[in-house]
């Protein structure tokens, strides 16, 4: 395959969406919807990648990052229009320009290259995606000739009732050769329905010229779709998720019940890992093999190490071990790193630690900025206090150490190996290797001491006499 461009128009608003966010940045599965665009531009060997932005630029490109080119559209004057925007850096190019449109998420990387390869094949100046649809709604009409030739592609509100009867339309995809795209560009005109720059009369230019366009029919239409408005987007997410649920099961993943289980495009799982209803796997996670997931958990940009449970839980950016035992009701947040055979329990908290092989932290703690050997235990209530107001501290515990229930440790603080802390103890100072570290108050004993009660029913008592 020769040098192939891609460009993405990703300029509109999306009007239906009623929303203040360009509708291309809307997620499917936690991934902007622009975002699948550019990454099946990426699989299909694209570079360089162009999105041309307008409405909300700066969203756009603060959710996208700046892996991608941008074009301003300042104007939206339509699909031909926003290439148009690019003609400068596409006229330092030569071969092949993908065209995309921003909110068509499904498309797969095959379908991109097989239009590449189609157009390629033979030497024509266009290739384009084409569907057949029962009803053709808002979608461009493939005009064709009695022998099949494709001549131009008419917009729904530019179609005579003839025309709005055709089956076949246009799925917004093309591949063009890069120099007739950018002549025939220049000879676009606004004159239509819309008083828009046509990116879809092109076509029409071409078969002018005699210029050869080929028409590759996608298999599944619903590669193509499009959200326009909210009930869309859930429809095309839904589809989204039983393609990626149904890659995953055929791959050795159990998944108890698909419709509630959402997996992103990006994630992986190792094979007899079994994930239970209601979680989310999304972001670059990648969960090993016989882990057992859920319910209700949610793994965003985690990593799990193949045997572990994690269950009703979450965990946000972190790196978990092999074997360990997360949950329920564990909040395991960013810069997280667990060896392996770790225990997270109930209604622990966990932030940006280190914690070593075999080490247990059962129920009711929080960790922050932590330093954890192996074979340490935790106890309940335990926290560490990392945070003065102002500056975050480190707390280091060692091998093989044991904190009793309901400690506070006070940052920047060492509890040394084999130490022990007492229940109940304030450390603020290091506890050496070995030692055993008290820090509450001594309890001491009243024995000549009457509670409130006993005082009334004595003064009961002496009141009947
Ligand atoms: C377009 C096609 C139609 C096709 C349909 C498939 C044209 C003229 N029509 O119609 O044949 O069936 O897609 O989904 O191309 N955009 C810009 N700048 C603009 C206008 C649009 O960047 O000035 C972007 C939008 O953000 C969007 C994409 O181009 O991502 C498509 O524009 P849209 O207005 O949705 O075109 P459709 O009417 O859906
Ligand atoms: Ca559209």
């Amino acid at each position: 395959m020769a040098q192939t461009a891609a460009i993405i128009l990703a300029a509109g608003q999306g009007t239906r969406m009623k929303s203040s966010v360009p509708k291309v940045i809307h997620k499917l599965l936690g991934k902007p919807m622009l975002q699948y665009a550019i990454d099946v531009a990426e699989s299909a060997g694209a570079a360089p990648i162009f999105v041309v932005v307008g409405f909300g630029a700066d969203q756009v490109r603060e959710t996208i990052g700046d892996d991608v080119k941008y074009i301003w559209q300042t104007e939206r004057l339509g699909t031909g229009h926003a290439v148009m925007m690019a003609e400068e850096e596409l006229s330092k190019l030569s071969g092949d320009l993908l065209v995309l449109y921003g909110d068509t998420p499904l498309v797969k990387a095959e379908t991109l290259m097989a239009l590449v390869k189609e157009r390629e094949e033979h030497q024509a100046a266009a290739s384009i995606l084409t569907v057949k649809l029962e009803d053709g709604a808002g979608y461009g009409r493939i005009i064709r000739n009695d022998k099949g030739s494709v001549l131009g592609i008419v917009e729904a509100k530019d179609a005579t009732p003839e025309q709005l009867k055709i089956n076949e339309v246009n799925a917004g995809i093309y591949s063009f050769e890069i120099s007739e795209l950018l002549k025939a560009l220049k000879e676009l005109a606004p004159n239509n329905a819309q008083g828009e720059y046509y990116l879809t009369d092109v076509i029409k230019i071409f078969a002018q010229k005699n210029l050869e366009v080929v028409a590759v029919t996608a298999e599944d239409a619903e590669e193509m779709m499009g959200p326009n408005d909210r009930v869309q987007l859930a429809q095309t997410e839904k589809y989204l998720r039983n393609r990626i649920n149904r890659e995953w099961m055929l791959n050795g993943v159990t998944i108890c019940d698909p419709e509630n289980t959402y997996i992103g495009s990006d994630v992986e799982i190792g094979k007899d890992t079994i994930i239970y209803p209601g979680s989310f796997l999304l972001g670059k996670t990648i969960v090993g093999e016989n882990c057992s997931i859920g319910p209700q958990t949610m793994l965003t940009d985690a990593e799990i190490g193949s045997g572990t449970n994690v269950r009703t839980s979450q965990i946000i950016q972190s790196k978990i071990g092999e074997n360990n035992d997360i949950g329920p009701f564990s909040y395991v947040r960013p810069g997280t790193v667990t060896a392996n055979r770790v225990k997270i329990g109930d209604f622990v908290e966990v932030k940006n630690c280190n914690i070593n092989t075999g080490s247990k932290v059962p129920h009711l703690t929080y960790l922050g900025d932590s330093d954890v050997g192996s074979g340490v235990n935790i106890g309940a209530g335990t926290i560490t206090c990392n945070y003065d107001g102002v500056n975050k501290f480190r707390t280091t515990i060692k091998d093989e150490a044991f904190i009793g229930s309901n400690s506070n440790l006070v940052a920047p603080v060492v509890v040394g190996k084999q130490a022990t802390v007492a229940a109940g103890s304030t450390i603020t100072k290091e506890v050496p290797d070995g030692t055993l570290g008290v820090a509450r108050s001594q309890q001491t004993i009243k024995s000549l001491w009457k509670s409130a009660r006993q005082r009334a029913s004595e003064k009961k008592e002496g009141n009947k006499e």
